[in-house]
């Protein structure tokens, strides 16, 4: 037991991170009952879809969940309304400011937890009340840092910076990993990119065995103007290099990300014209082929326990 898992109620200090695409409710619900916290990822639901994702999740688990609501989300506040209504009782927001919702959804009863890629964003998190914070480094898939910290400079920056409960992701798949971050002063992790590429994520199996073979350095962070994003290499990744390096305006990114992109890279597996995202970690599961989410959990939690007492 620490601070993490009474929070939620969880047997272990482990969060699957809200991913677009991926994080519907077989993903949510699996890793909710091998004993972690599984979160939908709403930033790709229609409110109506993620309505019905609640439900199903609520049927498939009796354990607990929850919902990651990035604030840039174009209908948050129908979202917002929508999850109290459904009695979600745990939100982790992202991308924005966690002042205007954090007193919010309190009031409403539900527990808060906003994703930092600072130790300045940790301390603002704090001061809007917030209960706890997912510090990420920039190794994550996903939206990152401008500032490129990385998970092993960052968390024990934020442990220095705040007393909230912590919570470390970026570059996590392993137990040995779990053990590092915990060393660091965190006291949970979430995980994106490893249970991204388990059978439960709702991203197409074309993506998934992409991203299993992935080497090292197969991961940039790109579109910086926009919303710094860690891309998968490929024929998108190299369009959004050549714009960057002729200096594209923020205008002309936009224009070449289009609408729809991500969805096509990941839920539909076209790796010509799609946005591929995922995370570095990505090349260290190489030829592990895509896991039930059970066995990840195992494999985490038994790592995770040997290595604790190799280092005895
Ligand atoms: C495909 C993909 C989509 C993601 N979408 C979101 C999202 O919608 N909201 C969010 O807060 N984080 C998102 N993330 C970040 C994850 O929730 C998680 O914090 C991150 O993946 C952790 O780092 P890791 O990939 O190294 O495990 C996404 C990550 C991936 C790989």
């Amino acid at each position: 037991m620490n601070r993490i898992t009474s929070l939620f109620g969880i047997t272990y200090p482990i969060v699957q991170g809200g991913m677009v695409w991926c994080s519907g409710w077989r993903l949510a619900s699996a890793v909710s009952n091998a004993g972690g916290l599984g979160l939908l990822g709403a930033g790709s639901m229609h409110p109506d879809t993620l309505r019905e994702h609640i439900r199903k999740c609520r049927a498939a688990t009796s354990k607990p969940f929850g919902v990651n609501l990035p604030l840039m989300y174009p209908q948050i506040d129908e979202a917002m309304q929508l999850v109290a209504d459904e009695g979600v009782k745990i939100v982790f927001t992202s991308a924005g400011s966690p002042k205007k919702w954090t007193g919010w959804l309190h009031e409403r009863g539900i527990t808060v937890v906003h994703v930092v890629s600072s130790s300045r964003f940790a301390q603002k998190a704090e001061e809007a009340g917030v209960d706890a914070v997912v510090a990420e480094g920039f190794e994550a898939g996903g939206h990152n840092g401008r500032e490129e910290t990385t998970t092993l400079c960052l968390i024990p920056a934020v442990r220095r910076a705040t007393a909230l409960p912590l919570i470390a992701a970026g570059g996590i798949a392993t137990g040995e990993a779990m053990l590092a971050v915990r060393a660091l002063g965190a006291e949970g992790v979430q995980i994106g990119t490893r249970f991204a590429l388990t059978e439960e994520s709702s991203a197409s199996d074309v993506f998934k065995n992409y991203c299993l073979q992935l080497e090292e350095g197969d991961t940039r962070l790109l579109l910086k103007k926009l919303a710094p994003t860690r891309l998968v290499k490929g024929k998108f990744l190299d369009a959004v290099s050549v714009a960057e390096a002729s200096g594209a305006t923020e205008e002309q990114l936009r224009e070449l990300l289009g609408k729809g992109r991500a969805k096509r890279g990941i839920f539909e597996g076209d790796l010509e014209e799609g946005e591929l995202e995922i995370g570095q970690i990505a090349s260290l599961l190489k030829g592990k082929g895509i896991q039930p989410v059970a066995e990840v959990m195992d494999e985490l939690v038994q790592a995770y326990e040997n290595g604790l007492k190799a280092l005895l």
